[in-house]
């Protein structure tokens, strides 16, 4: 029988990608959105590269009720091109879990803009922690306890970044003193399930990445926010398109090789694929040392290329790629930004058998080839 998963979040950036694989790895995935940041476009790209379309429910994790519809939130233009009736629109989380017998809960659900958690940080303490902690209780009331988080570098103490020793952060490096907000909610989330891995049972997937890019071989999925984006590649590619003027460039004064911020830059369809090893070696059968029991587990992996690459460097491979002036201004820095970012990836390679494969200049390739449309 195929195994059941919810996916949380998943009308996002991330979550259709991962639809999309488990369901061609045959799992059923059902799947919650409240649309806050996607769209229902999601399902029509799904369907074209599955041929049909998943179990999609709108479920605000807000509400432990009924969402309200979507024209009192006014996103009611969000669903025009799309059937109503493919839709169902009036449950709530625990009902969805009464209708399937979930193997799995992969959570997505979050609100993930920097800027935004340090203007508005309870509204993201809320949505990011109160709500996930009700996802959690509803996950023990129907006894499904296992799940993939889907964390973030920015967990580790920026202090490990900081250290002018440091080569790259492993996952046994300190967690604690994040620089915004929305790293302060992956951080507890974090020790929740920690928590809830030793007491309750839960078995845990804690994945740690950083700077997702690109989209979907089948070029149907991509990263396009309507809005303008807070993140460098859609920007850069913008500027390439000449929707936008310049690259805003967060100033420069760190040693790094050309002064500007680096980061390691991971393709989400590598990304997607270690999350899938780790659903594997998390569902594989464990002995259990404490008999009947059932024995949580909490498994921690940085998802990381290995490979830091600075902001005018990635100017320069967006240059070389699409045969355009990429413009930039130096601008004041960000508070939240830290010089250099990157984690050592070998306990995913060792355990898990992944590793990132795409090169950069393939995944700027491949994302221009969307945004040249
Ligand atoms: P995204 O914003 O595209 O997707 C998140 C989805 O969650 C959206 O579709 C949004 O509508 C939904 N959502 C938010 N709050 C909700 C709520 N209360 N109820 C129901 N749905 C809700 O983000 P993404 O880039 O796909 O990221 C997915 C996950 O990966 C997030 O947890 C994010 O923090 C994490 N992550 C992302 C990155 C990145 O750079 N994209 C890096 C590290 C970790
Ligand atoms: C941030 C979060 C990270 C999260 C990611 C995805 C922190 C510290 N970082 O990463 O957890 O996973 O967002 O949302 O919490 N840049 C510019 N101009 C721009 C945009 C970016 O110069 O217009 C620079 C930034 O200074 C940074 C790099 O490009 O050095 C990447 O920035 P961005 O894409 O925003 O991601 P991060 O801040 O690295």
């Amino acid at each position: 029988m195929k195994k059941t998963i919810l996916i949380t979040g998943w009308t996002g950036y991330i979550g259709s990608h991962w639809v999309v694989a488990f369901e061609q790895a045959w799992y059923k995935t059902v799947i919650v959105d409240n649309l806050v940041n996607s769209s229902l476009k999601s399902l029509d790209w799904i369907e074209k590269i599955l041929w049909y379309k998943p179990d999609f429910y709108n479920v605000d994790l807000r509400t432990s009720l009924q969402p309200s519809p979507l024209e009192e939130r006014g996103q009611v233009e969000k669903i025009n091109y799309i059937d109503w009736k493919e839709v169902k629109w009036n449950f709530s989380l625990e009902e969805v879990f009464k209708k399937y017998g979930f193997d799995w809960v992969i959570h997505f659900a979050w609100l993930k803009a920097v800027w935004e958690s340090c203007e508005k940080p309870l509204e993201y303490f809320d949505n990011n922690i109160v709500w996930t902690i009700k996802l959690f209780e509803v996950m023990e009331k129907f006894w499904v306890k296992n799940i993939i988080f889907s964390s973030s570098a920015t967990v580790y103490d920026s202090r490990v970044y900081e250290d002018k020793n440091f080569s790259w952060a492993v996952e046994t490096d300190l967690t604690w003193n994040t620089t915004n907000p929305y790293g302060t909610t992956k951080f507890i989330t974090e020790q929740i399930l920690r928590d809830l891995s030793s007491f309750s049972g839960f078995r845990v997937a804690n994945l740690r990445y950083f700077n997702p890019i690109w989209a979907h071989e089948s070029w149907v999925i991509w990263e396009d926010p309507a809005w303008i984006p807070n993140n460098l590649l859609p920007y850069i590619m913008k500027v390439a398109t000449w929707e936008l003027e310049k690259l805003k460039v967060f100033w420069w004064d760190y040693p790094t090789i050309d002064w500007t911020w680096v980061r390691d830059y991971i393709d989400v369809v590598d990304l997607i694929e270690g999350h899938l090893k780790s659903y594997e070696k998390i569902t594989s059968p464990q002995p259990s040392p404490l008999g009947e029991r059932e024995q949580g587990q909490f498994e921690v992996y940085n998802l990381w290329v290995g490979r830091g690459i600075s902001v005018l460097e990635m100017v320069e491979v967006a240059r070389k790629v699409t045969w355009k002036e990429i413009s930039y201004e130096i601008v004041e820095r960000r508070s939240w930004d830290l010089a250099e970012v990157y984690c050592n990836p070998n306990k995913a390679k060792k355990e898990l058998n992944w590793e990132a494969k795409i090169s950069l200049e393939d995944s700027l390739k491949n994302s221009w080839k969307f945004y040249n449309k």
